[in-house]
């Protein structure tokens, strides 16, 4: 399967049990949203990619009631279900399309939380944007970088030596960008005034099993997914409980990036 039909799928078949799970995301739309409070104030035309159930365009619709805001997500039974949240408005347009190649329009906000580290050619999409963008527009974003559960890649690798792999099976957050990249790719985009921060954020789950779930269900899983034995799967979880495991509960590390940019 094509690995852009594999992203999708794996968020569209969690469409229900996205907002249960995302705590970490929604830190990351607050974190969004008070970095570009001004910008949101001036927008007249906003577009939101990767907008999944519509929590941040919610939070968009509520800073901003004049503007006009297009919400595109690759999937459409997100895209459904982020219209249910909103319920009917003329101010907002759904849309069901892939963010990354979208060079259409004219915005002055260009928003997106926590979606760019499943681009494959981000370098392509941020210069998409540049020409999206009003002469004053600007860019906002969160995204995962590559520090991102490594807990999880540690105990994996730990795991497949117990059992002579050669190969562990990689997570994929470990091919996500990191800071300095997008600083670089921000640059040769056009954008000349950039604001990046990065946070580690770490969550706590009860157990092992329990952290593995949460991935599932909040459709965070590797879109390129290798084949995974039962035998591996328990001496995954008994290396990260081994070595992690501090006050009755195991932490998953998210690598949180901001970026405020404009031309
Ligand atoms: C972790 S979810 C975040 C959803 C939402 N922004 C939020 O804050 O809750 C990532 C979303 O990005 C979408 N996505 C990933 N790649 C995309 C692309 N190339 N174009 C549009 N949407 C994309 C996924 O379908 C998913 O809904």
């Amino acid at each position: 399967m094509d690995i852009k039909q594999s992203i999708r799928r794996n968020f569209a078949r969690r469409a229900e049990s996205y907002d249960r799970y995302a705590g970490v995301q929604r830190l990351m739309a607050r974190g969004l949203l008070d970095r570009v409070q001004e910008e949101l104030a001036l927008s007249r035309r906003i577009l939101e990619v990767g907008c999944g159930t519509g929590y941040l365009t919610a939070s968009l619709r509520r800073g901003h009631p004049r503007g006009r805001i297009v919400a595109l997500d690759l999937d459409a039974a997100l895209i459904e279900q982020a219209r249910r949240r909103l319920g009917p408005d003329a101010r907002v347009s759904w849309l069901v399309a892939d963010g990354e190649f979208f060079s259409r329009g004219d915005f002055d906000l260009i928003i997106s939380n926590a979606a760019f580290q499943w681009f494959t050619n981000p370098g392509g999409a941020l210069q998409a944007y540049a020409q999206a963008l009003s002469p004053q527009g600007c860019l906002a974003f969160s995204t995962l970088g590559p520090r991102t559960f490594g807990e999880l890649d540690a105990s994996l690798h730990q795991a497949a030596a117990c059992l002579n792999l050669t190969a562990p099976p990689a997570i994929a957050a470990r091919e996500f960008l990191n800071y300095r990249h997008w600083e670089d790719l921000l640059a040769l985009a056009g954008f000349s005034q950039v604001r990046l921060t990065r946070q580690i954020i770490t969550a706590d789950f009860p157990n092992v099993p329990e952290f593995l779930r949460a991935l599932k269900a909040m459709g965070a899983t590797n879109p390129r997914p290798r084949p995974f034995s039962p035998r591996l799967l328990n001496a995954l979880i008994q290396a990260y409980e081994a070595r992690f495991r501090t006050n009755g509960s195991v932490p998953a590390t998210y690598e949180v990036i901001w970026a405020i940019a404009r031309k």
